[in-house]
């Protein structure tokens, strides 16, 4: 078992974050005599329903339709609409059990429900473990924009089990180790660890890497709770990658990072001082990672879509948070036509 505690610079809020087997057993215990609503998506209900129903007999439960296309303002209102049928009050709990949709979405009611009650974070993805359970954004898609509506809202507790990622298929494992060599780009022993190890999608590998991304990504939140500074770097390959999942490119959030960090530290190389042989070993575990082709998307949709991310702080101009040496980002700026043909040329090399 390995606890963290948080305390996020600037905030009152304090967040537990334990990484225990049989969490769920943990889950009335931390629920405690507050009234409760679990939301869940429907694959997760499917597996681990009667698991749920044992550790919180008279909590209701809803789930939503699995996947990012329902990540929108309808299921939001959908759950609140569920949370004031169940009668919770300022005083209650959501506890919010599946992916990264479903902490995002979760959390975001939470934050909004009598402006804002209690939430406790049981992710059930790779993705959900390292990245998305962790330091307290939550969102929705909206107007095609992904994460355009949300808001800050630590979980009073995030309870990590590493058995439910038992039953996940390798194509969300493969999402997971997107956020994780996003990591590793910055945490030179995530690197090692992940460049040392031949079977990426080996269980207890990533059982064993799990709690040092959660301490990764913590000492960054840590540090810049509201991404007004250090908290940027954890954008790397997400400027390219959230373009090519609105572009829809028919990956993965997670491949679409990994596509993401490929792109753009190829990017770098040419417009930046950088460590050349680093970045190639960066570029290599991308692909080891990847099983797509990371040249099959169309480069106009692509280039298009970066011009909707958020981080873009001038109108016609691309930012990028590219890696530039071990332990080291900067940041990329590119007017539109020259982000595009970018994109061109290092697909044109990758093909
Ligand atoms: N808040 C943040 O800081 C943050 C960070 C990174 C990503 N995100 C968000 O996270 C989302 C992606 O999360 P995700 O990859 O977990 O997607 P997801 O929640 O859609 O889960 C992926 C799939 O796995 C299924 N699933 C979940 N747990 C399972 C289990 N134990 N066994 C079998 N199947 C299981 C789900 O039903 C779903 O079909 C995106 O919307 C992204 O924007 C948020
Ligand atoms: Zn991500």
């Amino acid at each position: 078992m390995r606890t963290f505690s948080v305390t996020a610079k600037g905030s009152a809020e304090k967040c537990r974050i334990v990484c225990r087997a049989r969490a769920l057993s943990q889950l009335k215990e931390a629920v405690g005599g507050r009234s409760a609503i679990v939301f869940t998506d429907e694959n997760v209900l499917r597996l681990y329903g009667r698991a749920i129903r044992r550790a919180l007999p008279d909590v209701p439960v809803y789930a939503m339709r699995a996947g990012e296309n329902f990540k929108n303002p309808q299921t939001l209102f959908d759950l609140l609409q569920k949370m004031a049928e169940a009668g919770l009050k300022r005083n209650s709990v959501l506890v919010a059990l599946g992916g990264g949709v479903v902490g995002d979405i979760g959390g975001l009611a939470a934050s909004l429900y009598m402006r804002g009650i209690a939430c406790i974070q049981m992710p059930t993805t790779l993705l959900a473990q390292v990245d998305s359970s962790v330091g307290g954004k939550t969102a929705v898609d909206f107007c095609g924009v992904k994460n355009l509506v949300g808001a800050f809202h630590q979980p009073e507790l995030v309870l990590v089990d590493p058995a439910f990622l038992r039953t996940l298929p390798p194509r969300e494992i493969r999402c997971g180790l997107g956020e994780i060599v996003k990591h590793g780009a910055f945490d030179g022993e995530i690197f090692d660890r992940l460049a040392a190890q031949e079977d990426l999608f080996d269980l207890k590998f990533l059982a064993g890497i799990v709690p040092e991304n959660i301490a990764y990504k913590l000492s960054v939140v840590r540090r810049d709770p509201h991404e007004t500074g250090l908290r940027k770097c954890l954008n790397l390959g997400h400027t390219t990658g959230h373009a090519l999942e609105l572009a829809g490119a028919n990956l993965s959030h997670g491949e679409c990072v990994l596509v993401g960090v490929l792109y753009e530290a190829r990017m770098a190389r040419t417009h930046l001082d950088c460590d050349g042989e680093y970045l190639g070993r960066l570029e290599a575990l991308c692909r080891r990672a990847l099983s797509c082709d990371p040249a099959s998307f169309d480069v106009a949709a692509g280039a298009n879509a970066a011009l909707l991310d958020k981080k873009n702080t001038a109108a016609g101009r691309v930012v990028m948070t590219v890696p530039v040496r071990r332990g080291e980002y900067a940041m990329l700026e590119l007017p539109f036509a020259e982000y595009e043909r970018e994109l061109a040329r290092v697909r044109r090399e990758l093909c």
